[in-house]
């Protein structure tokens, strides 16, 4: 495969006119300096897709999306960068110049479809199993059945069935021509110290996993038996990373835009018996807690959260945890607990989807209603818990990097509270300056030890080369510093004496000035 060279990506970003690029989707009208329409990223009936043709973007002031004409086409054509700069290309007649791939490159991208396509062909392979195989049918879509889910999320889920012969998979991908090595990069296959081969996932019920843009990059396996590990998952590939993905993204994606709201759960079931009750913009982080990629994932399609906790104590300490990360990122968060006993996938299942979606808005509240409720929970009167739930408060609000929002907040929680607004905002401010030292300590911090960790040739002078890394060698052979004394007198010898350390002295003040002593000693 080849990679466009620089250069025509250069023409292509010169010439692609964002009036022209985006009239060939959404009807534009001019609006004083710039253009409106419809957007076509959510559904609305008043335009807020303002294009500026003077600044070659475009934006909607409702959800957000928008960009360079090369952004814009691969939101709206879910294209590649590498692919939008070849639709934009063809548009404009812009002959392209390819730049042939190094070979690690090409490698790399040879690697990625290998197993991307195998990855496709296992979950061909699982559905079939699922829906035209007696094992499949008794055994994984009677399973499916007694858990409620329908025919259709079968589908929309593309869930499958493993067989429980340990080469099921094995055979049938080798027989079709596929290499061995892609079955256990993958992880569809493991092999054991032996060297035999059999199927990680075998007789298991098949959750694939997809990327934003649908490719199948990893699987989840549910048993059915007993005494087994309940899940077993794709280990980490060279196409996937289970920190960057979330379960159900590709499916809920349109859904959460056009709501502008994502709804995080734990589970994959969780995920599906949403959507089967008509709530489409779920998605799940995989029984771990939540990691910085994924919420990054969920804010290019969204500024708003809710997450939906078990009633359970588990579950409420780990709500406490991710809320803080999901205000750093600078969303707008909202908090569901479902009644004791209740996961998202039993309330799904045993609610109308009338009745989910009101108990959604009857019941979500923002963090600090959330923590004040917990925190507070039957020590209304007591001054130590007040003070520690207006602490954790205070924190939270701290992290909040839009101050309009933070100050709304801080407005809630005074009344909520019912404390002085200016005694919150000087506590919030307190905290954010701590953490702004303690940010700018460990930037230094890191940058210190990378150049204490890497020495290279250049930074090391001659000077020091030859005084070494320390007082001992003597100063005979010193050639660079004309102050340096020669002659026998006692002074000379004496300020030699004393360069040397002040020389060292000097060196090290440069060189590690900026570490703390306790973190070098
Ligand atoms: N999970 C996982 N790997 C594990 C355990 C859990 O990927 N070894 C993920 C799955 O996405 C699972 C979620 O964490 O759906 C929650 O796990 P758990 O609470 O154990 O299961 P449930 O979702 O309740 O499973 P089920 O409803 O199938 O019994
Ligand atoms: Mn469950």
């Amino acid at each position: 495969m080849k990679k466009i060279d620089r250069e025509t990506v250069q023409r292509i970003l010169d010439v692609a006119d964002i009036v022209d690029v985006v009239s060939d989707f959404v009807s534009l009208k001019r609006r004083g300096a710039s253009y409106l329409g419809l957007c076509p990223f959510h559904n609305e009936r008043t335009p807020s897709f303002s294009v500026s043709k003077s600044k070659n973007i475009c934006k909607c002031f409702s959800c957000g999306k928008g960009g360079s004409p090369v952004n814009f086409i691969m939101e709206h054509e879910q294209m590649t960068y590498q692919e939008a700069l070849r639709y934009l290309a063809a548009k404009y007649n812009i002959e392209i110049k390819e730049h042939e791939m190094t070979d690690e490159e090409r490698e790399r991208e040879t690697e990625r479809a290998s197993l991307l396509a195998i990855n496709e062909f296992a979950l061909r392979h699982f559905e079939t199993n699922l829906a035209d195989t007696d094992d499949g049918r008794n055994i994984g879509l009677t399973y499916l059945q007694q858990r409620g889910v329908s025919e259709a999320m079968v589908k929309r889920f593309h869930l499958g069935y493993a067989a429980e012969r340990p080469t099921d998979l094995y055979e049938a991908a080798i027989h079709k021509g596929y290499n061995e090595k892609y079955l256990i990069d993958t992880g569809l296959c493991i092999r054991t110290d032996t060297g035999r081969i059999y199927d990680r996932f075998k007789g298991r019920v098949i959750f694939p996993v997809f990327s934003v843009s649908g490719k199948v990059i990893a699987f989840g396996g549910r048993t059915l038996k007993k005494d087994v590990a309940k899940y077993v998952n794709s280990p980490e590939s060279v196409i996937y990373t289970k920190s960057n993905e979330l379960y159900g993204l590709y499916q809920a994606k349109q859904s959460i835009v056009k709501h502008n709201k994502c709804i995080l759960v734990e589970g994959y079931l969780d995920v599906i018996s949403m959507h089967q009750s008509g709530i489409e913009n779920v998605v799940a982080s995989s029984g771990t807690s939540l990691t910085d990629g994924q919420i990054r994932l969920i804010h290019r399609f969204t500024d708003n959260v809710t997450v939906i906790y078990d009633g359970d104590a588990a579950g409420i300490k780990a709500s406490l945890r991710g809320i803080d990360m999901l205000l750093r990122e600078g969303l707008n968060i909202k908090v569901l607990l479902l009644p004791e006993g209740d996961d998202p996938d039993s309330f799904a299942q045993s609610h109308t989807s009338t009745e989910v979606g009101d108990y959604i808005s009857a019941n979500e509240v923002d963090f600090i209603q959330f923590k004040t409720g917990i925190l507070l929970q039957g020590l209304e009167n007591d001054p130590i818990a007040r003070s520690r739930a207006i602490g954790d408060i205070v924190q939270s609000i701290s992290v909040i990097p839009d101050p309009v929002t933070a100050n709304v907040y801080i407005k809630e929680c005074s009344r909520r509270l019912d404390i002085d607004e200016r005694i919150v905002a000087l506590e919030v401010e307190k905290r954010r300056k701590a953490q702004a030292e303690k940010d700018a300590l460990s930037v230094r911090q890191d940058r210190a030890r990378k150049s204490i960790g890497e020495p290279t040739e250049e930074n090391e002078t001659p000077v020091s080369d030859s005084v070494s890394a320390g007082v001992g060698p003597s100063f005979a052979t010193h050639t660079v510093s004309s102050d340096v004394p020669d002659g026998n007198s006692e002074e000379a010898r004496f300020r030699r004496f004393m360069y040397q350390y002040e020389y060292t002295l000097v060196k090290y003040m440069l060189r590690y000035g900026l570490l703390s002593l306790a973190e070098m000693f």
